[in-house]
């Protein structure tokens, strides 16, 4: 069967998680060679860990920056950034931290779990961009330790987030979801919003996922060639 078209639908939203990069060089989170196969993320990736132990958990992101750095957006992240330019009311909502949609040209992202390239005070809550791999600073000017601006497991969602999320699944005509375990909620149960708005759904991936059977297309094999077969 031919999978759904781009060119036939005007308001899209691209729905992505670790598989979408995993092509730049970037390991998933889960299954042989993930990320939380070789680290127990109670030690890296919760508040509790940053407050017991804020060195070992910088140490950890500092690893994640200097890999993340040194990869680039892959020919699916080309073609989610074209497809935006192309049809301007398309957003991307991504699980991702890694920043590689905007380095390859999207505009519209929500960044639904934060980004390994924002820190934010521990103590006065502001944020700022910083690019360094490894950071420049661990501390901020207040003295406070700088921490990670990526919603941890525990942290809750930014709500102005949740709804710019919310309010472009529930207008697109086309969800695409590509390269996520539909594992982590909330952000699993977000697609649903789009398939109770009557759009057509696909799902990418490498396997079924637990969330596969919402989908009404599924489209198996590697991202950038699934998402290619789309633009056909
Ligand atoms: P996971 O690691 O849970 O899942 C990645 C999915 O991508 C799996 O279903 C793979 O089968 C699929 N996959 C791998 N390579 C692929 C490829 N080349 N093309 C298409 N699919 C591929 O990653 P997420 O679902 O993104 O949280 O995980 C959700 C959240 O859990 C992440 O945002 C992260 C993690 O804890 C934070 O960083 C806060």
């Amino acid at each position: 069967m031919t999978p759904p078209q781009i060119k036939d639908f005007h308001r899209i939203v691209f729905f992505t998680g670790a598989g979408m990069s995993a092509e730049s060089g970037i390991p998933t989170y889960r299954g042989q060679g993930g990320v939380w196969s070789q680290y127990n993320w109670e030690d890296y990736a919760c508040q509790d860990a940053f407050e017991r132990d804020p060195e070992k958990v910088w140490d950890f992101h500092d690893t994640r920056r200097r890999a993340v750095a040194a990869c680039a957006p892959n020919p699916g992240h080309l073609a989610v950034a074209a497809v935006q330019r192309d049809r301007p009311a398309t957003v991307v909502i991504t699980q991702n931290i890694d920043g590689l949609h905007q380095l390859a040209g999207a505009s519209s992202v929500i960044e639904l779990h934060g980004s390994l390239w924002r820190v934010r005070c521990d103590a006065e809550g502001t944020i700022h961009d910083d690019r360094s791999a490894p950071i420049a600073a661990r501390r901020c000017g207040c003295g406070a330790y700088l921490r990670p601006d990526i919603v941890w497991f525990g942290d809750a969602l930014d709500p102005a987030n949740m709804r710019r999320a919310i309010a472009a699944l529930a207008g697109c005509d086309l969800l695409v979801s590509v390269g996520t375990s539909g594992v982590v909620y909330p952000a699993a149960d977000l697609p649903r919003r789009a398939m109770k708005g009557g759009a057509v759904t696909v799902e990418i991936n490498l396997e079924d996922t637990p969330v596969s059977d919402l989908y009404q297309h599924r489209l198996r094999g590697k991202a950038s060639e699934m998402l290619a077969s789309m633009m056909a």
